[in-house]
């Protein structure tokens, strides 16, 4: 078992993908749910790289589509840890598209996963701590705490009350 306290920049993750037909709906930008692939395997990827262990998607959170990946443009997804619970992990993701030609760049989706770290037999398992360091790590581990609070508070709410 991985359990080595890391901070967010030793496990982040940069992955690129080039806009191909197979990508893009009739419009010619690319589907949501194929940004939502590779947001899902990029935040999969840090999760991984944190805790050594077999990690599932457990929420997916606050995704925004801001703007559309038009096709042959490349796709820069950036991902990086905000914070660590017992079991959990809340990754951050921003997709970024950039003209290959002129090399102008936007951010088009960002996110926020919540992974879980499984042992063996496929329980949650605890994952190592995590050290946010720079004043921009510390301020994503603060407001990543306050929604798990307020997510939690929600969702035992809503299992007393028989609805989830
Ligand atoms: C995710 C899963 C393992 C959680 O199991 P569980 O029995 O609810 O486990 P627990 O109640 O002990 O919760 C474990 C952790 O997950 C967090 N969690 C569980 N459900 C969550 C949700 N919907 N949103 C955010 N966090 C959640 C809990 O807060 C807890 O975090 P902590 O240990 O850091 O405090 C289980 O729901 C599951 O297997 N889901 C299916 C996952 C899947 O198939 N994903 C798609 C393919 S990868």
């Amino acid at each position: 078992m991985n359990t080595k306290s890391k901070t967010p920049s030793e496990t982040a993750v940069e992955m690129r993908e080039l806009v191909m037909p197979i990508h893009t709906n009739s419009l010619n930008t690319v589907f949501g749910g194929t940004v939502m692939g590779w947001i899902d395997v990029a935040a999969a990827m840090v999760c991984h790289r944190h805790c050594g262990k077999p990690v599932v998607t457990a929420h997916i959170d606050d995704i925004d589509f801001i703007a559309p990946i038009k096709m042959g443009y490349h796709v820069l997804i950036q991902a990086s840890l905000n914070y660590v619970g017992r079991t959990s992990m809340i990754v951050g993701v921003k997709v970024t598209s950039e003209n290959p030609y002129t090399g102008e760049s936007r951010t088009t989706t960002k996110a926020y996963l919540t992974f879980v770290a499984l042992d063996d037999l496929g329980r949650p398992i605890k994952v190592p701590e995590l050290i946010p360091e720079s004043e921009d790590e510390i301020r994503r581990f603060e407001n990543a705490k306050k929604r798990v609070s307020m997510k939690k508070e929600v969702r035992n709410s809503m299992r007393n009350k028989g609805e989830k």
